[in-house]
């Protein structure tokens, strides 16, 4: 991508209402503006970002067995009237009214018409397990939206909900989905723990929580540094853990995934059931599974980041390498630029191309800004000795190369993929 055909807004200043640096970085870098409070418009470049952590999504939910679906954001309130939800839910639930006056909300999340769904398509136990995903738009009224999309109202969660025959069985689909959430943050680069935690509204008994390391941390968290053991530090005020108080350490966390056994809280009022193999009608057994896809992009800032910009942990960078034309009114810069653009894309790297005319200095300081891993820049010195010089974001590792050639990092990857 070159920068001259690129909007990317950036911003040399930080913005004076931002709290924590992901949501100062992700408008300085151009990924976001804001439209309301708690409701956000990507940009070219933050698209591209939450579009890699839902790839991967994707691709982990459909490894583990998950069929891909898309329900509605508007729901009417019937659904949510069969489960207790509509009353009992405060003002979180955006309620509103259709032309011919009917209840309807904006899906804060979709228990009930997935449910629905289910209930009307199932009729034995053998059509089951069955596991429904979606990525879709949220939106939840919070009462303090914050911290950018890190707690928006409207924001992007894939939600997964499993139905089974029985206990055992979704127990089963919910260690599936364990696994499956162990891939995808591992896939991602990112440090997380995963914390018991107590449910909360959604219901049920079994709940773990996905936490994104980070010193900007909403929860604080409690684990053992040599065993599995970890909470929520509330929980673990609450409750004896067994673990010689040496061994524990505390570390602030984000939560991007939330896991959740739930049983028949949805499927046994709603009547979501299935015929067994001794002629008796149950409810399925259900867990439900959700990942902030928004947010995963915030926490993975707030874990990667310096005073200088974000610094993309690789699998998530939207582009690998950056480069720069430090003179675009030399034909031969210009020209070498332009060469480099196209064959580093033929090896199968994204490239971001900063060929605009602006100082060298401006152009250092964004890319810094947006992070990508590698940056190559082409001068008037540089390329007299038939040199470009390369830095490593994250390192801060410089070095010189004969124009065309690759770090070894990035040589590597590039055969990989041929
Ligand atoms: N207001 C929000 N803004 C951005 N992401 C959110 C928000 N609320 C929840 N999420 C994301 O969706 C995931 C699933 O939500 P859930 O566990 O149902 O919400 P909560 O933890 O707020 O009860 C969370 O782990 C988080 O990553
Ligand atoms: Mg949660």
């Amino acid at each position: 991508m070159k920068l001259s055909q690129y909007f990317m807004p950036t911003l040399r200043e930080n913005p004076a209402d931002a709290q924590v640096p992901s949501h100062r970085l992700m408008l300085r870098a151009g990924m976001l503006r804001p439209v309301a409070s708690g409701v956000y418009t990507w940009l070219p470049f933050g698209l591209k970002v939450r579009e890699i952590v839902a790839k991967v999504v994707r691709e982990e939910m459909d490894a583990s067995g998950a069929n891909e679906i898309f329900m509605p954001m508007v729901q009417p309130a019937s659904l949510w009237q069969e489960t207790g939800r509509w009353d009992k839910m405060d003002a979180e639930l955006c309620r509103i009214k259709d032309r011919h006056d009917n209840n309807f909300c904006l899906g804060p999340t979709h228990e009930e018409v997935v449910t629905d769904v289910v209930r009307k398509s199932l009729s034995s136990y053998k059509q089951l397990p069955v596991m429904l995903y979606q990525i879709q738009s949220k939106f939840r009224d919070e009462v303090r939206p914050r911290f950018g999309v890190m707690r928006g109202r409207e924001f992007m969660m894939k939600d997964c909900y499993s139905f089974d025959v029985d206990e055992e069985a979704a127990m089963n689909s919910y260690n599936t989905m364990k696994d499956a959430y162990h891939r995808i943050f591992k896939r991602l680069g990112l440090d997380y723990r995963v914390v018991k935690a107590d449910s909360g509204a959604i219901g049920g008994d079994l709940s773990e929580e996905f936490q994104v390391i980070a010193e900007t941390g909403e929860d604080e968290l409690v684990f053992d540094k040599e065993g599995d053991y970890a909470v929520n530090v509330e929980k673990h005020d609450a409750e004896t853990c067994g673990v010689p108080a040496e061994r524990l350490e505390t570390k602030r966390g984000i939560e991007v995934g939330n896991i959740f056994y739930l049983g028949d809280t949805y499927s046994k009022p709603m009547k979501a059931v299935v015929k067994h193999s001794d002629g008796t009608e149950r409810p399925a057994i259900m867990g439900c599974y959700g990942i902030g896809i928004c947010r995963t992009v915030a926490a993975a800032i707030e874990q990667n980041h310096d005073e200088n910009g974000i610094i993309w942990p690789e699998e998530m960078a939207p582009y690998q390498i950056g480069l720069m034309n430090l003179r675009v009114s030399d034909d031969t810069c210009t020209e070498i630029a332009d060469k480099l653009y196209d064959s580093f894309r033929a090896l199968g790297f994204d490239v971001l191309y900063d060929d605009r005319d602006e100082p060298a200095g401006a152009k250092f300081t964004s890319m810094d800004l947006v992070g990508l891993p590698w940056q190559c820049t082409i001068g008037p010195r540089g390329v007299k000795e038939g040199k470009a010089e390369w830095k490593n974001r994250k390192t801060d590792e410089r070095f010189e190369l004969p124009i065309g050639e690759l770090p070894d990092a990035l040589q590597a990857k590039a055969k990989a993929a041929a």
